[in-house]
C-alpha cells in the first residue's frame, strides 16, 4: 500500500491534499470477510491470535481504501489481567463476571503489567506496521469512566445506575477505582505506542451520561492522566465520546490533539466551541449509512461543508459503524469524502450545494 499521510497531518492539523477518513469500528460483522473469520473463532480468540486480529484490521484498509487502520481489540481486554473476567454472550453484549462494588474489590484487582499481560495485542501491532505500509495504525483504549461504567454495572447499561450510585454515595470507591484504572490504561496505550501504534484514540464512549460538574469532578483528572501520558510519547492522541455536546470545553481541558464528535451537534458548531487549536473528527450519524446514496451525499457534503477546508478535519461517523450497514455505501463515503474535499473542488463545496 501506498504512503499515505494525510491521516496523521490532519490530527497535527496540516494541510491536506483530501479530508482523511476511517470508521470507528471498520472491521465487523457488517463485512462479510469478518463473518467468515467469526465463524471459526469468538471475538476474544481472534484478540488472542495476533495475526488473527491483524488480518481482521486490514480487511476494512483492503475493501475501503481508508486513510487509517485501526487495531483490532477491545476496549475490555484489560478487565481480563485484572482478574474480573470478561464473556461475549451472545446478543448480549460484554459480561464482567466479578463486578466492582466496594472498596475490598478494587483492591482485589490484580496488578498489570500491559506488556507481558497484554502482549498479544502489542504483537499484532508489531506485525501491523510490518504490513500496513503506508497506511498509519490507531491503537486505542477505554478511557477510565467507560471501562470503570462496564467494571461496576457488569456489562452494558441504559441509565448506569450503579456507576452513579457509586460516585454519589461512596465517591471514596470511584475515586479508588478511576485511580487505579488511569494507571493501568495510561501504561496499557503507552505500551501500544512504543510497540508501534502512529496515532492513538482514548474511547469515552458514554461519558455523556453525567453532568458537566461530575464529569470536571469525577473523569477529567483520571482522562487528562491517560490522555498526558499518551502525549507524552509524541503521537496524536484523539479523545472521542458520545452525547457530549455539554462537556466539550471540559474534554478539551483534559487533552487530545484531535476531539471527536458524535452528530448531535453540528460540525461548526462544535469546532467553535472548543477552537481552532485542536483538531476535529467526525460526525456522520451512523445511520445516515442506511439511507440512498443521494441522501448520504447530500450529508457527507454537509459534514465537509461545515468543516469548510480547515486544515484538521478528519472524517468519521459520529459513533461505531452498525450491524447490517450496507458495505457499498460505506465504500461510497470513502470515495465521497475523498472527490469533494480534494483541493480543486473544495471551492465548489462552499458554493453548491
Ligand atoms: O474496527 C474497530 O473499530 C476496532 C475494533 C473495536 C472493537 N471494539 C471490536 C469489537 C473497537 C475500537 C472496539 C471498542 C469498543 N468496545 C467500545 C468503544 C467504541 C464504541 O462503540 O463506543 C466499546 C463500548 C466496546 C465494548 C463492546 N465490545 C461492546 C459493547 C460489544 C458488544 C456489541 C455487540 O455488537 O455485540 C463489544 C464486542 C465487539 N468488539 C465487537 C467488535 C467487532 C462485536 C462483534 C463480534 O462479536 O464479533
Amino acid at each position: 500500500m501506498e504512503i499515505n499521510n494525510r491521516f496523521l497531518q490532519a490530527c497535527r492539523r496540516e494541510p491536506v491534499d483530501t479530508t482523511p477518513v476511517w470508521f470507528m469500528r471498520q472491521a465487523g460483522r457488517y463485512m462479510e470477510e469478518y463473518r467468515a473469520i467469526r465463524q471459526k473463532y469468538s471475538l476474544l480468540e481472534i484478540c488472542y491470535h495476533p495475526e488473527l486480529a491483524a488480518e481482521v484490521t486490514l480487511q476494512p484498509v483492503r475493501a475501503l481504501g481508508v486513510d487509517a487502520a485501526i487495531l483490532f481489540a477491545d476496549i475490555l481486554l484489560p478487565v481480563i489481567p485484572l482478574g474480573l473476567g470478561l464473556e461475549f454472550a451472545k446478543g448480549e453484549g460484554p459480561i464482567i463476571t466479578s463486578p466492582v462494588r466496594t472498596l475490598e474489590d478494587v483492591q482485589a484487582m490484580n496488578p498489570v503489567d500491559a506488556e507481558t499481560d497484554l502482549g498479544y495485542v502489542m504483537e499484532a501491532i508489531r506485525i501491523l506496521r510490518g504490513t500496513l505500509n503506508g497506511i498509519p495504525l490507531i491503537g486505542f483504549c477505554g478511557a477510565p469512566f467507560t471501562v470503570a461504567s462496564y467494571i461496576i454495572e457488569g456489562g452494558s447499561s441504559r441509565e448506569f445506575l450503579k456507576t452513579k450510585t457509586m460516585m454519589y454515595a461512596a465517591p471514596e470507591v470511584f475515586h479508588a477505582l478511576m485511580e487505579r484504572l488511569s494507571s493501568v490504561l495510561a501504561a496499557y496505550i503507552v505500551a501500544q505506542i512504543r510497540a508501534g501504534a502512529q496515532a492513538v484514540q482514548i474511547f469515552d464512549s458514554w461519558v455523556g451520561a453525567l453532568s458537566p460538574q461530575d464529569y470536571e469532578k469525577f473523569v477529567l483528572p483520571y482522562s487528562q492522566k491517560v490522555l498526558q501520558a499518551a502525549k507524552a510519547e509524541g503521537v496524536p492522541v484523539i479523545h472521542f465520546g458520545t452525547n457530549t455536546t455539554t462537556l466539550l470545553s471540559l474534554m478539551k481541558r483534559a487533552g487530545g490533539d484531535v476531539l471527536g464528535l458524535d452528530w448531535r451537534i453540528p460540525l461548526d458548531e462544535g469546532w467553535a466551541l472548543v477552537g481552532e487549536n485542536v483538531a476535529i473528527q467526525g460526525n456522520l450519524d451512523p445511520v445516515t449509512l442506511f439511507a440512498p446514496l443521494s441522501e448520504i451525499k447530500a450529508r457527507v457534503r454537509d459534514v465537509l461543508r461545515r468543516a469548510d477546508g480547515r486544515p484538521g478535519h478528519i472524517f468519521n461517523l459520529g459513533h461505531g459503524i452498525l450491524q447490517n450497514t450496507p458495505v457499498d455505501h460505506v465504500k461510497a463515503v470513502v470515495d465521497m469524502v475523498h472527490e469533494y474535499s480534494a483541493l480543486p473542488l473544495r471551492e465548489g463545496l462552499r458554493v453548491r450545494d
